[in-house]
């Protein structure tokens, strides 16, 4: 047998078993797992997607077609104010492809350097990238407002740093995003010659901790120079069975990155193509969507107690972030007494050992269903003593 990397078990199938325990209960399952946004996809993209025709002789562009690129930056600058050359921005297959396979692709580009760092408690697939590119991958301590808390990464892990991921709103925490730390962010790596990844997918589900809508900020804010931005469709546009993100910044990395995947073969369908770049050119369904979620919010926030949660997480993004209010009970034994009254919700140590005290709550089902969820949860006592860090 060879030493080669074994894969570990996938994050989510961990909660399989209590999974299976929730779907028993009456009313059967709400699933505040995964977080796979579930509202419809918007009108707009259905008939681009059927307009786009049979027409799908001859390969799409790696990079993305040239209209879908002026939409990206076309809503790069009613996002944020910022004005991106098309030519800068890179389609990807969803931008879970892209944080798989960047470290590998930077790595190529500058063998010198072996290090990732990342949120400490984050989307797990910023240290699996790091693994399949043959990197280290180093979790970065997480300071006030669950921002990153770059004064804790050493002189040594600096030095190696090819790569810096920032995730802002964040996910599970949901971290609000500012420009503030995203250019300090910036400012830290860019003196010492690391490539900043800035994952913005939940920047249209940013608000404040009044509950208030919040303009959300993208690192490129503070310049491309060695900055990459890295958007989606999924959440944005409850896209995510469509498969579309894009990458903007730096010219001259964004050029690398695309001629690789040129290479490679890594190409968005064509229709899917024409799909986003319907969903880019419009804001009004973006609307809608953040309507929902702002609404689903409040309404969990406000029943949080009865379930015997507190709310630990930052205002912005669609999960709640939240711990038991006896401190004794982790977040593994916090999803097997929900899982018991028929709502699975992730714990927290699937997004990093700091994250055991906790559970996310994806926010993902419609209003009716996480009343059932909540009225369920409301009438189950928390157990006295805690199951001690139950895995599923
Ligand atoms: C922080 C973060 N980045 C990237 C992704 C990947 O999204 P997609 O591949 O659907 O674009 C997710 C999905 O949950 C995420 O939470």
């Amino acid at each position: 047998m060879s030493d080669g990397f074994v894969p570990p078990v996938y994050p989510y199938a961990r909660l399989d078993a209590l999974k299976a325990r929730a779907e028993g209960a009456p009313g059967g399952l709400v699933d505040l797992s995964v977080g796979t946004p579930m509202d419809p996809v918007p009108d707009c993209v259905v008939r681009a997607l059927a307009d786009a025709g049979p027409g799908g002789a001859g390969y799409p562009r790696a990079v993305g077609a040239p209209a879908l690129r002026e939409a990206a930056a076309g809503w790069m600058e009613r996002a944020f104010g910022v004005r991106v050359d098309p030519g800068h921005i890179v389609n990807c297959i969803g931008t879970k492809e892209l944080v798989a396979s960047l470290p590998h692709l930077l790595r190529l580009r500058d063998p010198s350097r072996d290090t990732v760092l990342y949120p400490a408690v984050s989307y797990p697939t910023y240290a699996m990238g790091a693994q399949l590119g043959g990197c280290r991958a180093v979790p970065v301590a997480l300071g006030d407002g669950w921002h990153l808390d770059l004064s804790s990464v050493s002189d040594e892990d600096a030095a190696r740093a090819l790569l810096l991921w920032v995730n802002e709103p964040g996910n599970p925490t949901g971290s609000q995003s500012a420009a503030g730390p995203l250019a300090d962010a910036v400012a830290w790596a860019r003196a010492r010659g690391v490539v900043v990844a800035s994952d913005e997918c939940y920047v249209e589900f940013n608000w404040d901790d009044a509950g208030d809508p919040a303009p959300g900020a993208t690192a490129l804010g503070a310049g491309a120079d060695g900055v990459l931005a890295v958007h989606s469709l999924s959440k944005r546009s409850n896209m995510a069975g469509y498969r579309c993100g894009f990458l903007a910044g730096d010219g001259d990395l964004v050029a690398y990155i695309a001629s690789v995947r040129t290479h490679a073969g890594m190409m968005v369908p064509a229709p899917v193509q024409a799909a986003a770049t319907a969903a880019w050119v419009d804001d009004a369904h973006v609307e809608i969507q953040r309507a929902r979620y702002a609404e689903r919010r409040r309404y969990a926030r406000s029943r949080l107690a009865e379930a015997d949660l507190v709310d630990a997480g930052g205002p912005s993004s669609f999960y709640l972030w939240a711990r038991s209010a006896d401190p004794a009970e982790d977040g593994w034994a916090v999803a097997a007494r929900l899982a018991d009254t028929g709502t699975l919700v992730a714990a927290g140590d699937l997004y990093g050992d700091g994250g055991a005290p906790y559970v996310r709550i994806a926010l993902v089902e419609p209003l009716e269903r996480l009343e059932l969820a909540f009225d369920r949860m409301a009438l189950v006592e928390p157990p006295i003593v805690s199951t001690g860090g139950q895995q599923s």
